[in-house]
């Protein structure tokens, strides 16, 4: 007699392929008084795609204003940081920002990308490992976690490149600790070279978050996306809503899905409870002006040598020194 396929055993099978450390934080999140999802859970494939596509909505401002200032200040950054160098990239996504520190910075050591998306960062490596004949050595590594350098990294003189106002993604708090962090990871006489989106009107912020393409908005229902393939929920994707609100007195973006009705979600063999109108918190964007940045980046130890804004004063970029 041939035994009839197990349930148990397929299932048991089919859980040995969900990676149960994302399930549980996800469920954490989602389980928490006030439903929340951790931003690194974006970065699958298809999230970093649709990362790329933002940058280039004509709302989005924040890409072209930072590029434009790196643009304006390349002469400058060069010269203050000397040959030599080698550039390290927290969050390095496709690079496209540092070939403008890669022209203009001569001769330096290597170039060391960091990035928790394995596939996006060897292929940008190799492309830029090509284009520019420069040591690349990536680090497929998220870097909200302690960082070792490898071994074979030049350590003479170390320039951190954050851009894209990412420490907007993390709560002052976490921002002063993180900068506090790198400090010591870059290390004594290094640089930070810091993007960081400056406070300005809600409705310009709101539609930078909202866009008339639904870009955004298919950026974050993939996380839903993303967990019913990865980790076998059932999300209806039709039954929540991308939302982008600016708190001024926060100083930040809030993004959310909003459930559309009450309704049940399954998860990793929970049961999620929705009510109509309820919101999952999936992303904060803090905006600074050049005063609050400067003031954080003393309090995490770092000194700030150089900053500077666009023409439209949208966005900052500032050069620290740990001295
Ligand atoms: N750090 C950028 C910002 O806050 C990019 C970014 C991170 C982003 N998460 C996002 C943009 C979610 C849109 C949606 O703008």
């Amino acid at each position: 007699m041939t035994a009839p396929s197990d349930p148990v055993l397929e299932a048991e099978s089919d859980a040995a392929s969900v990676d149960r450390a994302m399930l549980d934080e996800v469920l954490d999140g989602l389980t928490a008084p006030r439903k929340t999802i951790a931003s690194k859970f974006f970065y699958d494939a298809r999230g970093s795609q649709l990362f790329d596509a933002i940058t280039e909505l004509e709302e989005y401002y924040l890409t072209r204003a930072e590029t434009a200032v790196l643009q304006q200040q390349a002469a400058e950054l060069a010269a203050r940081i000397g040959p030599g160098a080698t550039l390290v990239e927290f969050g390095s996504g496709s690079s496209v920002k540092t070939r403008i520190l890669l022209d203009a910075l001569s001769g330096l050591s290597a170039y060391v990308p960091i990035d928790i998306s394995g596939d996006h960062l060897d292929a940008a490596a190799k492309r830029l490992a090509a284009d520019y004949g420069l040591p690349v050595i990536p680090l497929h590594a998220d870097y909200h976690a302690p960082l070792v350098l490898p071994p074979q990294v030049p350590r003479d003189t170390l320039v951190g490149f954050f851009p894209g106002s990412t420490i907007g993604n993390f709560e002052p708090e976490e921002a002063v600790a993180f900068l506090t962090r790198l400090r010591s990871f870059l290390g004594d006489g290094a640089r930070l070279l810091i993007g960081a989106d400056l406070q300005k009107d809600p409705a310009r912020l709101e539609v930078a978050y909202d866009d008339a393409k639904g870009v955004t908005a298919a950026f974050n229902l993939n996380l839903l996306e993303r967990f019913n393939r990865e980790l076998g929920g059932d999300f209806d994707l039709e039954a929540f809503r991308h939302e982008a609100h600016y708190d001024v007195d926060l100083g930040r973006i809030e993004m959310h899905l909003v459930s559309l009705r009450d309704q049940t979600v399954t998860l990793g063999g929970r049961r999620i409870a929705f009510a109509a109108g309820e919101t999952i918190h999936t992303e904060n964007s803090y905006k600074y002006t050049l005063e609050s940045f400067a003031a954080l980046a003393r309090r995490s130890g770092w000194r700030g040598e150089a900053s500077w804004t666009d023409p439209e004063n949208l966005f900052s970029v500032h050069l620290l020194i740990a001295d």
